[in-house]
Order: structure tokens, then sequence, then C-alpha cells
């Protein structure tokens, strides 16, 4: 596991993008594992302002979103899909079809989750995750568990990490319960991995992730064992390292 120390928020959107693009330039046709929340706005928008220039292109990229909430429609602007394409897609010239987030909006989550699987294996796996992480160090929608879960899997979302994410919501209550994540395993099989993490609230989750033992009860710790991964975090997800 390398750690990248950045001064701030800005430094460390930087210097994710830069990782991502290199991705893109290297390899084109590039299958990216993609995150939401907060923490990698700042890296979408790098690139967005990259590929404007015509010095990122994402046309032959495909992309795969770690997770979503169950019972949302597509279009729901609190929904997973709306976020990748007001924060991201929108901005860059991908196609959209190429483009894959978990289907939240079927109920059936044997189905959800079985399809999702098999069209991540079909793609070959990410050749670069991206992820942030949660303040209980959970991964996707991976929360703190008695074993690392495996492929995609229906989860019940623990209260702690319904707290965090109800502020993006109007109200507590509007928050689902439940959520369709890739499992641990497959975060594993991308064949390198980025985190990024800022800020105070995310230094124990840090701390544990890269320091602690690697125990499901931290999914994020499991990364130790990843052959190429690599945290890039300010100084304040850090304090504690
Ligand atoms: C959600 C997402 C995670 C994300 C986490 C942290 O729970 N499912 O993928 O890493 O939030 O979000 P933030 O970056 O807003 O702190």
């Amino acid at each position: 596991m390398r750690i990248v120390r950045t001064t701030d928020y800005k430094d460390m959107s930087r210097k994710a993008a830069n990782i991502i693009s290199a991705q893109v330039i290297l390899k084109p046709d590039s299958v990216l594992g993609l995150a939401t929340g907060s923490t990698p706005i700042g890296t979408y928008r790098q690139l967005a302002e990259w590929c404007a220039k015509g010095d990122c292109d994402f046309s032959h990229v495909s992309t795969y979103n770690l997770d979503e909430y169950r019972g949302l429609s597509h279009d729901h602007v609190q929904s997973y899909h709306y976020f990748m394409r007001k924060n991201f897609f929108d901005h860059i010239n991908i196609d959209l079809a190429n483009t894959h987030v978990p289907d939240g909006a079927n109920p059936d989550y044997d189905a959800a989750c079985a399809e999702y699987d098999r069209i991540v294996a079909d793609a070959g796996y990410p050749d670069l995750q991206l992820l942030g992480i949660g303040r209980n160090g959970h991964i996707g929608f991976n929360e703190p568990d008695s074993v690392f879960s495996k492929g995609t899997h229906m989860v019940n979302l623990t209260q702690s990490t319904i707290d965090a994410n109800s502020r993006l919501f109007d109200s507590p209550d509007e928050v689902p319960r439940q959520a369709y994540t890739m499992g641990v395993q497959t975060i594993m099989y991308a064949h390198s991995i980025l985190v990024v993490a800022n800020g105070e609230d995310k230094a124990d989750a840090v701390r544990a992730m890269c320091f602690g033992p690697v125990d499901p009860q931290c999914p994020a710790s499991i990364l130790q064992l990843h052959t190429n991964c690599t945290v890039i975090a300010d100084e304040a997800a850090l304090s504690k390292c």
C-alpha cells in the first residue's frame, strides 16, 4: 500500500485525477471502477476540466460503479445513477451506454446483484478502482461485519452510514435503509486501487485501513493485501497515522 500525503482536498483531487488520467492515456479503453460520495467530486471536476481541454479522452472508457441505493429510480436526485451523471458523466465525452451502476430500481435483489456480477466479470474487472472510505471503514457499501463479503449483494446500511449520508437528503427518514454493493472480493479483483480520503472525520478509518489488523470490522483494511493500492489523503485524514 502506497500512501501519498497531500496538503488539502484540492491537492488530493488533482493528484488522484493525475493517476486516473495517466491510466486512460496509457490504456484508452480502460475499465474504471468508480465511487460516489463527496470525496471524489473534486477528482471528477478536475478530470472534466482536462477532458474539455482535450487532455483526457473518455470516448473508449467503460465504467462500473460500486453501489446504489435499493428502491430509488435512476432519475431520483439522490440515486447514484443521478449523482454520477450530474458530477461526472454529463461533463466528459463518455458514451453513457458504457457506464454501469447497480440497478437499485430492481426490487429483485438476487437478479440485480447476479446481473451486476456478470457484467463486471465480463468486463475483466476494473483496471483501476477509485474508492472513498466511510467513517466506519466501509468501502462501497460493505459495512463492518464478521466476514469479508464476496460478490455484489444487498446490504442493510448501519445507522452511522445512514446518519452520515442523511446530510444529502432532506431528512434522515428519506435515506434508503438498503443498498446493492459490489463485494469486497470483487473490489480486490481490480488490477489497481486508488483510495481518496480527506478531513479529520476520516482519520480513525484511514489509520485502521492502513495500519490496523486486516479485519472485516474495518472492510477497508483488506486493501493492505492488494498488490497495487495507493491511498491519497490529506494531512487531516492522515493525522492519526
Ligand atoms: C457512501 C458511499 C461510499 C463512500 C462513502 C463516503 O457510503 N457508498 O462509496 O466512500 O459514502 O462518502 P464521503 O466521500 O461523502 O465521505
